[in-house]
């Protein structure tokens, strides 16, 4: 028998979950929730949970019944799943699964489906008997659809129900694809996607008008039915739709509220998928407190927002009245907790971000010394670098420093194909004026000319056609901020290179391109994208190669010298607590920022991945830094036309 009971109370529980933070059910949370540091640490946890119950029940010569689920979330539980089958002798032969949904309608093997999904992650890697494996027919005709969901429902129920239900959350609030509006009695069935999740899935179709309006589902009450059921959720993007899961009221609105009333439920989060609950966010109106320097900083930054008075201005009542009062116990008087912090975020204005040379820089974000410095910045795609940190890139120029600026991926997949084919013709064209036919660049328009699926894979000539397109708007771009040729490089980075949005893993040779470059620069000053949100994501996957470059070169006398600044990229900024350098910027400093942005012109417009944000690039730059310029004159610091902002990575 499996246990029922949630792993922190149920004293028979044999996994310990290696979590971070506080444990106990606070009076907001309604439901166990596990906390981890990284997303890997978790899975792993769960993949082990899932291999115990393998191999219990195989003990007992029973069957074992898994529900799972598709998407982002899950991957490295397969991937760990698969490690136990291929290293420790995890066995699936006596494992039936049920997934949770395929889109409606989809081809098995298309490279979008469910179906193909499930295959390329766990059962083409285990010994899983085929005939186990139960996934909702996006093929069929609308007519059997019904029929097949009422077959589902059954088959479930004559094998004893799901011992183990495995879950990820989309930002709907959906659980399986049950969207808002889902009956906590629902079953399995055909269901009409909701808009926001087919904006988060336009990515890997290429665009929103391509991903299915429909899909197959489990119903709420299929899932809820389930012996155990463990809820993933990763990154920043899921913060919000977990607070509301975890402390909102039951409700269809949002389905994953229904969970709640499952005492079996394990909800698994990193950090920042947990950040928005109370015990994370504002944890001072939960209880005794712990006061650390950064809890402070961001307590005070939370109280002069939430009472809408400048630092300098909040009084003891303010700071009693919203649960600090033990902070004021600590420090003495508001007015000197007030003072120190207002000049902690003073400190971190600089419209010197290579240091300012030959003054006192004890105060200062950054060292005075060398006045010259050498400076890295690092773009995962080639237009990150002015959208994220152009003005700061033009003062770093202006201010005399070596500044080198690093493409780290050749952005192909983002150019769309009608651009490629463009270029393509004009090269065409402009050949045949010199006579010279060339054979390649017919097939390469026939091929552009064809396109008809999303699911394509660019060949190797469309990518290098995107590739250049990209290449020579960030030619253009990074001239245009003051650097001479010899500074800019392009490293192509291979694990980006696989004409489609999944990206193969991280790779030495990957890693090996930035350590050359780092040793060949000797930097004083990396600049990095630290997105950490999505844990498949560019972003993060050009940052962990950054990390573990600089880890293998920490040895190395000039690393001694070497500082790292992370800036964030074009959807999300750091919250004003974490910021540690805040660079103004001038009217004009915008406007120079907004042309060098636009020198990235397929990236204009209607990009590829928009996402459900509408704004171009240049405008949510220019709205984000504008905003940090705000939320810092909210706080009673001067007021600027607009700030980026960075936060030093500590090895
Ligand atoms: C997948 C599924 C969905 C996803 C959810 C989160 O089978 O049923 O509910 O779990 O959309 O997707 P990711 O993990 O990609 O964020």
């Amino acid at each position: 028998m499996i246990d029922l009971l949630p792993i922190h109370n149920n004293p028979k529980a044999s996994i310990s979950y290696q979590h971070i933070g506080r444990t106990d059910i606070t009076r907001f949370e309604k439901m166990h929730v596990e906390v981890f540091s990284d997303s890997g640490t978790a899975s792993i946890a769960v993949a082990r949970e899932i291999a115990e119950l393998i191999r219990k029940k195989a003990a007992k010569g029973e069957i074992c019944v898994l529900g799972l689920a598709t998407g982002s979330s899950p991957i490295k539980v397969y991937e760990e799943l698969v490690r136990l089958h291929q290293e420790e002798g995890l066995s699936f032969k006596n494992v039936v699964t049920f997934n949770l949904d395929e889109y409606y309608p989809m081809a098995r093997h298309n490279a979008q489906s469910y179906w193909s999904f499930m295959h390329e992650h766990l059962f083409d890697e285990v010994d899983i008997p085929p005939e186990n494996i139960n996934i909702p027919d996006g093929t069929l005709p609308l007519e059997q659809v019904y029929p097949a969901c009422m077959a589902y429902e059954e088959k479930i129920s004559q094998y004893g129900g799901l011992d183990f239900q495995l879950l990820g959350i989309g930002r709907t609030g959906h659980i399986g694809f049950n969207e808002p509006g889902s009956s906590n009695q629902s079953l399995t069935r055909l269901i009409t996607l909701d808009h926001l999740t087919r904006v988060d899935a336009s990515g890997d179709f290429h665009g929103i008008d391509k991903v299915p309006k429909r899909a197959i589902t489990m119903g709420i009450n299929t899932i809820k039915k389930a012996r155990r059921i463990i809820l993933l959720a990763w990154g920043y993007k899921k913060a919000d739709i977990v607070k509301e899961t975890v402390e909102g009221k039951v409700s269809s609105v949002i389905p994953a509220t229904f969970l709640q009333e499952q005492q079996n439920t394990t909800i698994l989060l990193d950090e920042e998928a947990s950040a928005e609950l109370t015990r994370f966010k504002t944890p001072w109106l939960v209880g005794p407190c712990e006061w650390t320097e950064p809890q402070k900083r961001k307590a005070i930054v939370w109280l002069s927002h939430n009472v809408g008075k400048p630092i300098l201005k909040l009084t003891e009542r303010n700071y009693n009245e919203n649960g600090m009062s033990d902070l004021l116990a600590i420090e003495g008087s508001a007015y000197a907790l007030n003072i120190k912090m207002h000049n902690t975020l003073q400190h971190t204005i600089t419209g010197w971000p290579g240091g300012k040379p030959h003054v006192d820089d004890s105060h200062r974000p950054e060292r005075a010394e060398p006045a010259q410095k050498r400076v890295i910045l690092f773009s995962p795609h080639p237009d990150d670098d002015v959208i994220s940190m152009g003005g700061t890139f033009l003062r770093l120029v202006d201010q005399g420093h070596e500044v080198h600026v690093a493409y780290q991926t050749s952005g192909n997949i983002a150019v769309a194909d009608h651009d490629a084919l463009r270029f393509a013709e004009f090269t065409r064209d402009l050949n045949q004026l010199n006579r010279v036919s060339t054979q390649e660049l017919e097939t390469t328009i026939d091929e552009l000319q064809q396109r008809e699926e999303a699911s394509e894979i660019d060949s190797f000539r469309v990518r290098a056609i995107k590739g250049l397109i990209r290449r020579g708007e960030a030619i253009a771009g990074a001239r245009y901020c003051g650097l001479p040729d010899e500074q800019i490089h392009f490293l192509n980075m291979p694990f980006y290179e696989t004409g489609r949005s999944k990206k193969n893993p991280l790779g030495p040779e990957d890693i090996q391109l930035i350590q050359d470059l780092i040793q060949e620069v000797k930097p004083h000053q990396i600049y990095a994208a630290g997105d950490l949100a999505d844990p498949h994501g560019t972003h993060k996957v050009c940052l962990d190669a950054i990390l573990q470059a600089v880890d293998n070169l920490k040895d190395q006398p000039f690393m001694q010298d070497c500082w790292v600044w992370l800036y964030r990229g074009a959807w999300h900024e750091w919250p004003i607590h974490e910021i540690e350098m805040a660079v103004p910027l001038s009217p004009q400093e915008v406007e120079k920022k907004r042309q060098a942005i636009f020198f990235h012109q397929s990236q204009k417009d209607g990009v590829m991945f928009q996402g459900e944000d509408s704004r171009e690039f240049w405008q949510r730059a220019e709205d984000r830094n504008q905003a940090t310029a705000t939320l810092y004159n909210q706080l009673g610091l001067t007021e600027y036309e607009a700030m980026e902002a960075f936060v030093r990575h500590h090895f």
